[in-house]
């Protein structure tokens, strides 16, 4: 039985970031998942690459839009397969075998009359040669800022309003159609006040397919990129897609346009949509203006793509907003796969070798542990089947805990000792060898790399890809098995050092991809290293004294015992906050290696740490619980 499923197509005016990667990684999961199940997946992305933008870009580097998109094409390409994605289908819109499907779909719409000549007015924008979508008249350009003009021409218009109430039936007879359900409400409400017809090529754009018997007309963009999923796989019996993974920023194309249009050509419609939320950047949306967008291979290059994936996943629960942040990611791979699953697989792998002589015992096992394990596996599959995958993971990981607890209460290393105590340390090895077993497995699809090395480790010798994921079951890990060499798959990552690293990579990766798209790289940020921070000495201190200075309203001369055998005499600007005998006795903060300075005849030897916003009085920093002065901030 075949699953096909799609990502978008992602557009080549801008370079792979994580966000698009975000999307690809779960198809992939996907499709590795239902690979695991005895299904022939198949797997398509591509790139989306006419329109007018692209056309400007193209010009803004200095070449043809079809070596401009050549290139980004590449780069999408290589950064998927260096990321270890298994793709059947890369599908590029400017490939001639993807006009004949576009062209063939307009033909049936035309011949089923579903498509009409009308004038299409519309906001342009002349200094950037841009349409504006959904701009009134007198709108600004966004991206100039000049204001737009009405234009109007002659465009070829889908009868998109004669399937408000098909497409109303289609959503409220499927539920599943579109999920989550928050979108198929938003969608459903959108159609519910009717739809107008959709105006499907332009006459002033050149970089586009040609619609068939209308010259000049090119199809618009999404006529053109809906239709990849089709073109993809043109002849080899898949379509329908079984599912089209979107972010939710594009579901009304993909919910509402690409229905109707399969419709009116007579063609099935796709049997799943499912649109996730977007990827912010430490909570911020990312975005090319805001300088925040991340790219995933230098986090690949640092801690493995495994450590990707396995946050993205956990982290985010699909479907929703989520964000990401490095200080979280290194958490999360400490916590749950160094400490978590890679501790537990070392670990009982370690004792079998030592205690057994490297083979696993006969199957055996305590049977809480092994009831647990197969309410997992089904609990699992059922998750990974609704996309649940942090549930699937929170759900896989409650079972490894139970594992380690029960090794620290049977103690393998107190069992060994005891003669008589053979069978329970069978026992024990067994059962957490077998839940090794079984989490290797359900996790394969979610990080394929690292999986694979424990199955390795485990001595299994069919290939874990074609393990059935649905055919799992207590008992089934051999007795006897060989395990193989036992090595830390996920060794414990320093923040400290990898962090830094992965952000040095981050800026050369900006710079080489702003490079491919002929931009100038965008100004350095101003960030600095941690030796930079590290050279800012600041210390606890408590106020021993303070007093006004004459003729000076604004600061205070304060005494600050920061722990060492005089106190400091500082100078500071709080006096409209702070009055001098509330500040005795409060514990500040003080910039310690400053250099000294005298303001008005006073020396000054270090700076008190303050945070004002414009035009506000300054706060004093200071501490919710209790720390000893001379400590320092780190
Ligand atoms: N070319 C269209 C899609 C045509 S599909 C027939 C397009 N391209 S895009 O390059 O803008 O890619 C959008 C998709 O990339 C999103 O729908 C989502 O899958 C992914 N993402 C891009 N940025 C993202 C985030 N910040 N967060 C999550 N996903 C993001 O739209």
């Amino acid at each position: 039985m075949k699953y096909y499923l799609t990502t978008p197509i992602y557009y080549v005016n801008a370079a792979p970031h994580i966000g698009h990667t975000y999307t690809t990684i779960v198809a992939d999961l996907i499709r590795r998942f239902k690979t695991m199940q005895g299904f022939e997946a198949v797997l398509t992305t591509g790139t989306d690459e006419h329109g007018q933008k692209v056309e400007r870009s193209a010009r803004a580097a200095g070449k043809t839009p079809e070596e401009f998109t050549t290139i980004i094409a590449a780069e999408f390409r290589q950064q998927w397969e260096k990321l270890g994605f298994k793709i059947d289908h890369f599908q590029r819109t400017t490939s001639p075998q993807h006009h004949k499907v576009v062209q063939g779909l307009f033909k049936r719409c035309l011949d089923n009359g579903y498509i009409y000549k009308s004038a299409y007015s519309g906001q342009y924008c002349f200094f950037d040669e841009l349409y504006v979508s959904d701009a009134k008249p007198g709108d600004p350009c966004p991206d100039c800022g000049r204001p737009t003009e009405t234009v109007t021409e002659e465009n070829l218009f889908f009868k998109l309003s004669a399937f408000t109430e098909k497409l109303v039936e289609l959503h409220e007879q499927n539920p599943d159609f579109l999920q989550p359900e928050t979108r198929r409400n938003e969608v459903l409400s959108f159609l519910r006040q009717g739809l107008n017809d959709l105006s499907i090529s332009r006459t002033t754009i050149k970089w586009g397919i040609p619609v068939p018997g209308y010259a000049p007309h090119v199809f618009y963009v999404w006529f053109d990129a809906l239709t990849t999923y089709m073109s993809a796989v043109d002849g080899l019996d898949l379509w329908p897609a079984d599912l089209h993974l979107i972010g939710k920023e594009i579901v009304r194309f993909h919910a509402i346009y690409w229905p109707a249009f399969l419709m009116a050509a007579g063609l099935p419609l796709p049997k799943r949509i499912y649109a996730h939320g977007w990827l912010l950047f430490e909570n911020d949306k990312m975005s090319k203006s805001r300088g925040n967008i991340v790219r995933a291979t230098p986090i690949s290059d640092v801690v493995g793509i495994d450590a990707l994936r396995y946050f993205l996943l956990r982290e985010i629960v699909f479907g929703q907003d989520g964000s990401f942040s490095y200080d979280a990611l290194v958490g999360r791979y400490n916590s749950d796969l160094a400490n978590g699953l890679g501790n537990l697989a070392s670990r009982t792998l370690t004792m079998i070798r030592q205690y057994r002589d490297g083979a696993i015992p006969a199957p055996a096992g305590a049977p809480a542990i092994a009831e647990q394990a197969r309410e997992t596996i089904a609990s699992v599959i059922a998750a990974f089947e609704r996309f649940e995958f942090s549930k699937a993971l929170e759900t896989l990981w409650a079972l490894l805990s139970a594992v380690d607890k029960y090794i620290v209460e049977q103690a393998p290393w107190k069992l060994i000792k005891k003669p008589d105590a053979a069978a329970t340390l069978d026992a024990t090895l067994y059962t957490a060898a077998e839940v090794v077993r079984i989490a290797t497995a359900l996790l394969a699809p979610v990080i394929p790399d690292s999986t694979a090395k424990i199955w390795a480790q485990l001595g299994m010798s069919e290939p874990l890809e074609s393990v059935r994921i649905d055919r799992l079951a207590w008992g089934q890990l051999a007795g006897g098995q060989k395990i193989g060499e036992v090595a830390a798959v996920f060794p414990r990552i320093d923040a400290g050092v990898a962090i830094p690293k992965m952000q040095e990579l981050e800026i050369a990766e900006t710079a080489r991809q702003a490079a491919l798209l002929g931009k100038a790289p965008s100004p350095p940020q101003d960030l600095i290293a941690i030796d930079d921070f590290v050279k800012v000495d600041m210390r606890v201190g408590v106020v021993l004294d303070a007093q006004a200075v004459k003729g000076a309203d604004k600061l205070l001369h304060m005494k600050v015992d920061i722990g060492e055998a005089k106190p400091r005499s500082i100078v500071a600007g709080i006096a409209e906050a702070y009055k001098p005998e509330d500040l005795v006795g409060r514990k500040v903060v003080i910039v310690a290696n400053l250099q000294p300075r005298k303001l008005r005849g006073i020396p000054s030897e270090g700076m008190i740490v303050a945070a004002s916003v414009e035009g506000g009085k300054p706060v004093l920093a200071g501490f919710h619980e209790d720390i000893p002065v001379g400590a320092r901030l780190k």
